[in-house]
């Protein structure tokens, strides 16, 4: 039998000691996967076509050995680092994913909370649950908004202001959204947004619906995006805020440096986690591409798979930044609402830490290429 959202809702979060008996990542998933329901697992876990690029995205980074050093003193580790003037406490962010009422009731603004706690920026999805203002108000590190171009101007500029009054510190433009991918899953569960929720940043005022009706995402969100998206477009972005305006979705060196040269302020080299191309090369191979061609011009960050502290380490040492998770965050919001988001950025704050010890990495800055390439 299928579970319904309100079936969901009722059922209790796991207590923190049932929190802190989870290791994994992948624990986390088997634990979401029983608690939410089949639609939902569905939306939050598929990917597009055959899911090659999805599973393609973690074997890449599983296939890379770290050449660890040893006799280095790792007595002191700092894995703090700081990302467009921004501090974080270990290199990673919250990537935007959509719908976050769907994993937990307090949705969103558990999210902002765990990551607060744990100094770790969030990227909010335009198509969150919550109002941006609502999620600002809860939040105690930077937030940053993402952003498709799909809407008229006149509504996109005003929301571009809303941002910024928020006090987000910066965006992200996705651009690797002409049309959403297809994906079966969604189809197979008759996805939709549930009628009790409203992808509210995207409201126009005085209309009560913003339209999502449908099964899959192509119908349900088709109107928030456009394929009529081009460089211009980011053109006009980077012209219209003074906030830096970074571009998620980027697998190609050329294509990242049309984008800062049309303005970007940071690369997110990124397949939308195997939800849009399926055959888009997994994020560990595009990455050490673009690192190159970018040349530290601006910063890159890096999604897709990353699932272990090793995964973060090998990321640095490929030219990252910092890295993005999405369905984790998902994962531990089902499992226990803010609580379960805090322990699952705990678990990679402690393997990453765990990682540049037993790597002979004392500092961010002595993650290098060398670490991932066979040593004389
Ligand atoms: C996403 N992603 C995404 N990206 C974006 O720019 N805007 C969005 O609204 C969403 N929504 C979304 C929903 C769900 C359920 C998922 C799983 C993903 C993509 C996301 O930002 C990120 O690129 C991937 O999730 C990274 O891969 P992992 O960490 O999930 O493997
Ligand atoms: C997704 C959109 C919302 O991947 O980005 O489902």
């Amino acid at each position: 039998m299928t579970m319904t959202q309100s079936d969901r809702d009722i059922e209790k979060d796991l207590s923190n000691e049932e929190l802190s008996n989870l290791y994994r990542i992948d624990d986390f998933e088997a634990v979401a996967h029983e608690r939410l329901s089949q639609m939902t697992f569905a939306y939050y876990a598929g990917g597009a076509g055959d899911e090659r690029t999805l599973s393609r995205n973690r074997a890449a980074w599983e296939a890379l050995s770290i050449w660890y050093r040893v006799m280095i003193d790792v007595s002191k580790r700092s894995p703090a680092t700081t990302l467009l003037d921004m501090p974080l406490s270990f290199p990673l962010l919250a990537a935007p994913t959509a719908l976050h009422k769907m994993a937990h009731i307090d949705g969103e603004i558990a999210t902002a909370r765990a990551c607060g706690a744990a100094g770790v920026p969030m990227v909010v999805s335009s198509l969150s649950t919550t109002s941006i203002e609502e999620i600002c108000a809860a939040a105690r590190s930077p937030i940053l908004f993402q952003i498709y171009i799909g809407q008229d101007r006149g509504f996109l500029t005003d929301l571009v202001r809303r941002v910024e009054q928020a006090g987000c510190v910066a965006f992200q433009l996705t651009v690797d959204t002409p049309v959403w991918g297809l994906r079966e899953r969604e189809m197979k569960t008759g996805f939709c947004v549930p009628p009790e929720m409203s992808i509210v940043n995207l409201q126009r005022t005085g209309s009560a619906s913003t339209g999502h009706k449908g099964v899959g995402i192509g119908e349900t969100l088709g109107w928030t995006i456009t394929p009529s998206l081009c460089w211009k477009d980011l053109e006009w972005l980077c012209g219209l805020t003074k906030l830096p305006v970074m571009v998620k979705g980027i697998c190609r060196a050329d294509d990242a440096l049309t984008a800062v040269r049309c303005g970007a302020k940071g690369i997110v080299v990124s397949n939308h986690g195997g939800r849009q191309l399926d055959g888009a090369p997994p994020t560990a191979e595009a990455l050490p591409r673009i690192a190159q061609a970018v040349a530290s011009r601006v910063p890159v960050l890096v999604d897709g798979g990353i699932r272990h502290g090793g995964d973060i380490l090998k990321a640095l040492a490929l030219g990252a930044t910092a890295v993005q998770i999405g369905r984790p965050i998902l994962w531990g919001l089902a499992a226990g609402g803010e609580n379960g988001a805090k322990r699952v950025i705990e678990i990679l704050a402690q393997d990453f830490d765990r990682v540049m010890a037993l790597s002979g990495c004392p500092t961010i800055a002595s993650i290098t290429r060398d670490l991932l390439e066979p040593a004389r």
